[in-house]
């Protein structure tokens, strides 16, 4: 949800500038702008539209300079337009600034600087920053204070970059809410909404702490809070991505390429964390706190979009393995309930980026009223990682794709173990958990027997891609898949679908039924395999089509459905994490057939960082 990307150093800054923005660009790609500076006047060029397009419009020479900032939007206030880019300038063009975030009180602010003479070009909130930067400047204040000054004023959250053509040597950083890392290289310094942004060139970094502004120099910084004159001192860590990882490696999509790490993601989620000789699971990260995990009574999972699905099959899990009283939640919503927190409660947060700005507000109260909170993510360092009491990574390595694919696998199954922990303590028995653990172990061989077989979706995709409703249904542990495989199709190919409960089509969906909306049943052949062939008569009856995701060996189920992708028999508690993987094909060839761009869906941003 924008992205910022900041040079300082002995480099041209416009290259590297331009590679960072490219890299986050999965965080929103409506409009792009970039800064740069050398003892001339700033240089500053904005684009609507891809990066590729402001690269277009930007001649290197003129953009000659060792210092930057650049920024890649996803429009909150304001249209996608050049007006409303960033970098926003102040009203002398000497300071440039780029934010990710919201301010929630800038129109009383906008109007206070309007009334002093202060003029807007735009339409965002942002704007009101660079303005109230300049003010304090202009009381004499140097870059870091007037950045500290302006920041006192403002309700919301950002991470902002700001560079002033009177202090050449200086870039000011600072964070509130929204991420933001610094980057140490060899005499020169970055700093990125991702370390992605610049992990080519280094890999030393340091994860600022909300409220901190740093005051970048070549080779050199400092941080001071906003609040006062002290500097701050911050741990400088070692990030563990190769560049590779952000190659799509002969793949026509990230998503794609992401669909077929399943097979190395599962195996990264569960490495070292299986115990068989005990029937068990071993997770280091929530050691410190399993006592009181052990004797928590309820469990509440939060998350949003895939992750919350995710949660919806968590939820069954923990029932099916544990004593814990069970809900999930979407985290935006999670405010609105009056939930009951004590030292028996635990908050679960599931979050790829480990930066959704709903799932950190909602960790963010729980801790507040006295529940245990645990995380499962996959970005180390980040927000979410940072804030929960305890947690597990997923190692799934970076998910660049808008639509999340090997995260949702992975989080699925470090809730298997979290479960199987737990319910070891409890009723599960050895032999229960180690059928489990043997499932597991199974995983990435049944995973890619159907990657394999990836071909007979795509040729269901060519039969079925020009439907424009779909209906996604499943009980049981697959009724999250089918609202998965739903939200799958509908993010990236723009197709209509909704994602239901099998049983409550006739309490109302049914009535969308025809020979045009087809369905896609996921019918493996477990306890709820009846009642998905009644379900899926019903829709034949009503000559709607139906395409079936079903267990490997059901020669029965041809009579009846359109279609037939097989799964992998195993587990009941498995077959989802099996059966997701048809859906994400089907989702990816549809899309493909249309023409999307997959990676970067229109409207959508790989992480929410507002709420
Ligand atoms: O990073 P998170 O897991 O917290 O993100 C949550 C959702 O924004 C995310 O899953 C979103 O729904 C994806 N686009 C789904 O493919």
């Amino acid at each position: 949800m924008c992205g910022i990307v900041t040079y300082l150093g002995k480099q041209q800054a416009l290259p590297l500038l331009l590679e960072g923005l490219k890299r986050l660009e999965y965080r929103g790609y409506d409009s792009a702008g970039i800064a740069v500076m050398d003892g001339q006047p700033v240089r500053l060029m904005k684009s609507v539209g891809k990066i590729s397009e402001l690269e277009a419009r930007i001649d290197p020479v003129k953009f000659n300079g060792t210092a930057g900032i650049a920024h890649t939007r996803w429009a909150t206030h304001g249209k996608p337009n050049e007006a409303n880019a960033h970098p926003h300038f102040s009203c002398d063009r000497k300071l440039f600034l780029v934010h990710n975030g919201i301010i929630e009180n800038y129109l009383p602010l906008r109007r206070e600087l309007e009334a002093a003479g202060h003029k807007f070009v735009s339409e965002t909130d942002t704007e009101v920053l660079v303005h109230l930067v300049e003010a304090n400047k202009k009381s004499g204040l140097d870059l870091t204070a007037a950045v500290q000054h302006a920041l006192r004023r403002v309700v919301g959250t950002f991470g902002i970059a700001v560079l002033d053509q009177d202090e050449p040597g200086v870039i000011v950083v600072a964070k509130r809410g929204s991420p933001l890392i610094i980057g140490i290289g060899n005499d020169e310094i970055l700093a990125a909404s991702d370390v992605s942004a610049f992990v080519r060139l280094t890999k030393q970094v340091v994860y600022l702490n909300d409220n901190d502004v740093a005051t970048l120099r070549r080779g050199d910084y400092s941080i001071v809070s906003i609040e006062g004159p002290a500097e701050v001192e911050r741990e400088v860590e070692t990030v563990d991505i190769s560049a590779e990882a952000l190659e799509k490696r002969g793949f026509k999509h990230f998503m794609l390429k992401e669909i077929h790490q399943q097979p190395d993601t599962v195996v990264n989620a569960v490495r070292g964390r299986l115990l068989p000789e005990e029937g068990v699971s071993r997770l280091g990260g929530i050691e410190p706190v399993l006592e009181r995990l052990k004797s928590a009574r309820r469990l509440s999972i939060v998350s949003c979009g895939t992750s919350f699905y995710a949660g919806q099959y968590g939820r069954y899990v923990f029932e099916a393995l544990t004593n814990l009283e069970t809900d999930v939640a979407l985290a935006s919503e999670f405010r609105y309930r009056s939930v009951r927190f004590d030292e028996k409660s635990v908050v679960l947060a599931l979050s790829q980026s480990g930066e959704t700005a709903d799932t950190l507000a909602a960790i963010r109260e729980a801790k507040r009223k006295g529940a245990l909170v645990l995380g499962i993510v996959n970005v180390v360092g980040s927000s979410i990682a940072r804030e929960a009491g305890a947690g597990v990574f997923m190692h799934a390595g970076p998910e660049i794709g808008v639509a999340s694919t090997k995260c949702f696998t992975s989080q699925s199954i470090i809730m298997v173990l979290m479960a199987l922990l737990l319910g070891r303590y409890q009723n599960l028995t050895f032999n229960e958990g180690l059928r489990i653990l043997r499932a597991i172990e199974e995983m990435p061989k049944h995973i890619q027997d159907m990657l394999d077989r990836q071909e007979q979706m795509l040729e269901i995709a060519r039969k079925y891609h020009k439907a424009k409703n779909f209906l996604f249904i499943g009980r049981k542990y697959n009724y999250p898949i089918a609202l998965e495989g739903a939200l799958k199709l509908k993010e990236i190919s723009y197709v209509h679908a909704e994602g239901y409960a099998a049983g409550e089509m006739k309490h109302g969906p049914i009535a969308l039924i025809d020979e045009s909306f087809p369905t896609m049943a996921v019918v493996p052949q477990d306890e709820t395999y009846d009642k998905m062939i009644s379900n899926i008569q019903e829709i034949k009856a009503r000559n709607g089509k139906v395409i079936a995701v079903a267990s490997e060996g059901d020669r029965e189920i041809r009579k009846v459905v359109d279609d037939v992708f097989y799964i992998p028999r195993t587990l009941d508690l498995i077959t989802p994490l099996l059966a997701v993987i048809p859906l994400q094909l089907f989702a990816y060839y549809t899309a493909d057939l249309h023409g999307r761009e997959i990676d970067k869906p229109r409207n959508l941003a790989k992480s929410v960082t507002v709420e």
